[in-house]
Parts: C-alpha cells; sequence; structure tokens
C-alpha cells in the first residue's frame, strides 16, 4: 500500500545543525568519504524514503574555519550512490546560472541511464555570491535575471531531452541501423542568452528526463515552480507560513494549468527526537552550546547579500527594521523573507535567531517524542501545509536512525506512510507520470 506521506532524506555535512559535525555522535568518517554519503542512502533505501538529496552552492563560504560548509559535489556523487543503491531515488542540485545546459542535459540524461530512472534535478538559480566570483567572468547575476536566465533554460534543457524519441535506438545490428535519424531532431534554440543547436548525444532516458524539484519561493521563484517543478522543497519557520505557501503555490498552479495535486510540496523539517521533550531539549542545549554566534552572523550577512550585522548586541530584540527589506535583497530572497517573518511575528533576540537558524538553516526545527514528531507531520498534511517532507536530521546518522527506528513504524502504523517500493523510479514513488516527448 502506498501512504500519503512523502519522505526525502536531505544530506548534508555530518547533519543539519550547524555544530553537527563536532557531535560527539556524528558521523566517525571524512566528510569527502563516499562510504559516508552512501551509507545514509542506504539506511533511507532500507525503509523505503522516496529519496535522498544532496545540495550545493558552488563556492566556499569565509568560515572554513570554523565549519565544514563543503562537500562532495553532487552529480558526480549521484552516479556513485546510482550503484550503491537500487530503488530509492537521488536528487542533485544543478545551477542554471553557471551551467551550460547542454553540459547539464547530459549529465543528468546520463545519471538517469546510470541509475535506471531514479533522477531528479533540483533547480536553483544560485544565489550564493561566491558562485559569481568564480565562474567566466560575468559576476554576481541579479535576482530578476537569474531567473529570467532559467526560464529560457529550461526551454532549453527540456528540448534536449526530447530530442530522442523514445524508439529512435533500433540496435537492428543484423541490418545495420543503431538508430532512426527521422526519430532524432535537433534544437535549433537561439534566445537571448543561449544558442543551442543539438540534439543531445545521448538517447532518451528511462524516466524521459530528471524529476524537476525547485527549492526558491520567492515571488518569482514560485511563478518558476507552478511552470516547471514536478516537486518543491521549501524553508519555513513556522506551520501558518508552510500553510500559506502551499495554498498560494496550489492555486499558481492551477492558473498555470496544471493539476496541483501532481506537484509535492516538501518543507524541510529538522526534528530532534527524544524518549522524552525533556531529553530532546537537553540534546538540542549540547548542540547548541557547540555552535558558534558569531559564524551564525556571518551566515546571516551572506543571506542578506553581505549586509552589515555587526554592530547589533547579541541579546537585542530584534524588529525588521534591523533587516533590509527582503524585496531588495539579491541573494537568498525567500529564505530572507521567513526570516524578517519571523523576527515580526516572536520578536527574538539576535542570539535567539542564530540559534534558530543554527538548526538548520531556516526550516522548522521541533524537539520532541517520537509520537510528537509523527503528529507534527500528519498535522501538516492534514491542514495543508505539506505534501511530504524534506528530512533534514540535526545530527547523522543518529537523529537519522533514531527517525527510522522510533518514527517511520508510527507513521506505518498509522497508514501515512508506504510499506513497499510500488515503482522503480523516482517519478513512481511521487506518483508522476512519465512525460511523452512532444511529437516528432
Ligand atoms: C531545501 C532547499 C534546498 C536548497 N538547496 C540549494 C542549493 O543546493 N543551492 C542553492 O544555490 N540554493 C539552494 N536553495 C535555495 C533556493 O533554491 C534559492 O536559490 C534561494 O532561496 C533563492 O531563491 P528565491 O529568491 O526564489 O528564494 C535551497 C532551498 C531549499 C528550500
Amino acid at each position: 500500500m502506498t501512504g500519503r506521506l512523502h519522505l526525502n532524506l536531505f544530506i548534508q555535512s555530518r547533519g543539519h545543525h550547524e555544530a553537527s559535525w563536532r557531535h560527539p555522535n556524528a558521523s566517525k568518517l571524512a566528510l569527502t568519504d563516499i562510504r559516508y554519503t552512501a551509507e545514509m542512502a542506504k539506511k533511507a533505501e532500507a525503509r523505503l524514503f522516496d529519496s535522498i538529496f544532496l545540495a550545493d552552492v558552488l563556492g566556499l563560504w569565509n568560515d572554513v574555519e570554523k565549519t565544514p560548509f563543503n562537500w562532495l559535489e553532487p552529480i558526480t556523487t549521484l552516479a556513485a550512490l546510482a550503484m550503491a543503491t537500487s530503488r530509492i531515488g537521488l536528487i542533485a542540485t544543478a545551477s542554471t546560472t553557471y551551467t551550460e545546459p547542454y553540459n547539464l542535459a547530459r549529465y543528468f540524461s546520463s545519471l538517469d541511464h546510470i541509475s535506471r530512472g531514479r533522477i531528479g534535478w533540483n533547480i536553483v538559480t544560485t544565489w550564493s555570491p561566491q558562485a559569481g566570483s568564480s565562474f567566466g567572468g560575468i559576476g554576481q547575476v541579479s535576482h530578476a535575471d537569474r531567473y529570467e536566465r532559467a526560464e529560457e533554460y529550461m526551454t532549453v534543457v527540456k528540448g534536449l531531452w526530447d530530442s530522442w524519441a523514445d524508439d529512435a535506438v533500433l540496435d537492428d545490428r543484423d541490418g545495420g541501423h543503431y538508430a532512426d535519424p527521422k526519430r532524432v531532431r535537433s534544437v535549433n534554440h537561439e534566445g537571448a542568452h543561449y544558442k543551442v543547436k543539438g540534439p543531445l548525444n545521448l538517447p532518451r532516458s528511462p524516466q524521459g528526463r530528471p524529476v524537476f524539484v525547485q527549492a526558491g519561493s520567492s515571488d518569482a521563484g514560485r511563478q518558476f515552480a507552478a511552470h516547471h517543478a514536478e516537486a518543491v522543497f521549501t524553508a519555513h519557520l513556522e506551520k501558518a507560513t508552510a500553510r500559506t505557501f502551499y495554498a498560494d503555490l496550489k492555486v499558481l498552479l492551477a492558473d498555470f494549468g496544471r493539476n496541483p495535486d501532481g506537484v509535492l510540496i516538501l518543507p524541510g523539517f529538522s526534528p530532534i527526537i527524544g524518549s522524552t521533550e525533556a531529553e530532546a531539549r537537553r540534546y538540542a542545549d549540547a548542540l547548541n552550546e557547540l555552535a558558534d554566534p558569531e559564524i551564525g552572523r556571518q551566515r546571516l550577512s551572506l543571506r542578506f547579500g553581505g549586509h552589515d550585522f555587526s554592530h547589533l548586541p547579541l541579546d537585542k530584540k530584534l524588529t525588521p527594521a534591523d533587516f533590509p527589506d527582503p524585496g531588495t535583497v539579491e541573494a537568498a530572497r525567500s529564505r530572507t523573507e521567513v526570516i524578517v517573518g519571523f523576527v515580526r511575528q516572536e520578536q527574538p533576540t539576535l542570539r535567539q535567531l542564530l540559534a534558530k537558524l543554527a538548526g538548520a538553516r531556516g526550516h522548522f526545527t521541533f524537539e520532541g517524542t517520537p509520537e510528537q514528531v509523527a503528529d507534527l507531520m500528519e498535522q501538516w498534511i492534514a491542514e495543508g501545509a505539506a505534501d511530504g517532507f524534506n528530512l533534514m536530521p540535526p545530527v547523522l546518522p543518529e537523529m537519522l536512525d533514531v527517525f527510522i527506528a522510533e518514527v517511520v513504524p508510527i507513521l506505518r502504523r498509522r497508514g501515512l506512510f508506504r510499506t513497499a517500493y510500488e515503482g522503480e523510479t523516482l517519478r513512481s514513488h511521487f506518483g508522476l507520470a512519465r512525460p511523452s516527448v512532444q511529437a516528432l
């Protein structure tokens, strides 16, 4: 039976808490050791998660002395994970701003072949200023231009993935015909940003193309999601904003003539699970003790495009006036909206805000028992805040192990989560149809 809830495991650092890499129960393996990532993916597969996901920031942040915010390159890592697993979906981030569409189309088509149809592409426009300084001398592209380029980019890559009909490869060894040239076509795209002739030099892959995942939630990001996404990752510090986002996006999908139920919305969720609430809180306190608020301050500045927060005392109560207007931010715009919204609602001190963001960078954090975690997940689904979750364990593998051992069985008992994989591809885990090639 397939339940109603989808689960993606987001693997990053030794967990999503900023200080996870120092935690005594975090993995002992090096972060560059593929066995570490493979071990997490295999655990998630054994418990029938839909997918695992890897992010990418395309540049080294300025706090490497204090935090390992860097990891193996995601596309090549997925190739290794494809061989280490057999059923779970595999999603990697790649940038429309800093990758040529022909390269990206080849990489993801190749991965979909290698994994036999388990690949998803997390489409990002890349907000980090560091990326701009290392690619092609174009500098940081503005928020609006990034999304405009991304639209054209999608036209190109969709054309490339559709450049081979499903039946183009004949492999007729006796007759001497490898492919039917009438079933392979050029793209001949000429636009403002890209000139791509095509066709792709790879036959169509098992899923036709990767599943389109999207993770920017600003107004422009939502428009983009409504146009292209098949699953959406999103960050919220409060259930109320997750519900609003969910409702807005489903309406936008209908406006774009798409089936709102056909696109999954998966908010980030980072639970600290204890056998009692007090135990979970103690675990959270110990983790927060390991975090450095000055690193948090630098991260905050980065999200807001380099805004200077150095003059703010840690114990000052914050107001929205302490922040730039998110509408003017060229960096991670929707994350800045989430942060300023939280400040307006809760009036935390800077220290409290930084502790909150250290938990999972602006995603929802929670401390409680397995029953409470399952209740929360059930409520979010029932109340229209989520179709599933992007699970972000604060410490890996420990909090993944606890989630798997204690929470997954409760979700199953409640009929909320699958007890077997029903299909072989990520599309089938997500309940998505395979796209057909536009007529050749
Ligand atoms: C779960 C999740 C994962 C993300 N992963 C990445 C990533 O790997 N690389 C990246 O540049 N941005 C990532 N983002 C950020 C967004 O894709 C987006 O770039 C950023 O929020 C700015 O877009 P926006 O202004 O539309 O929100 C992620 C966002 C979410 C919610």
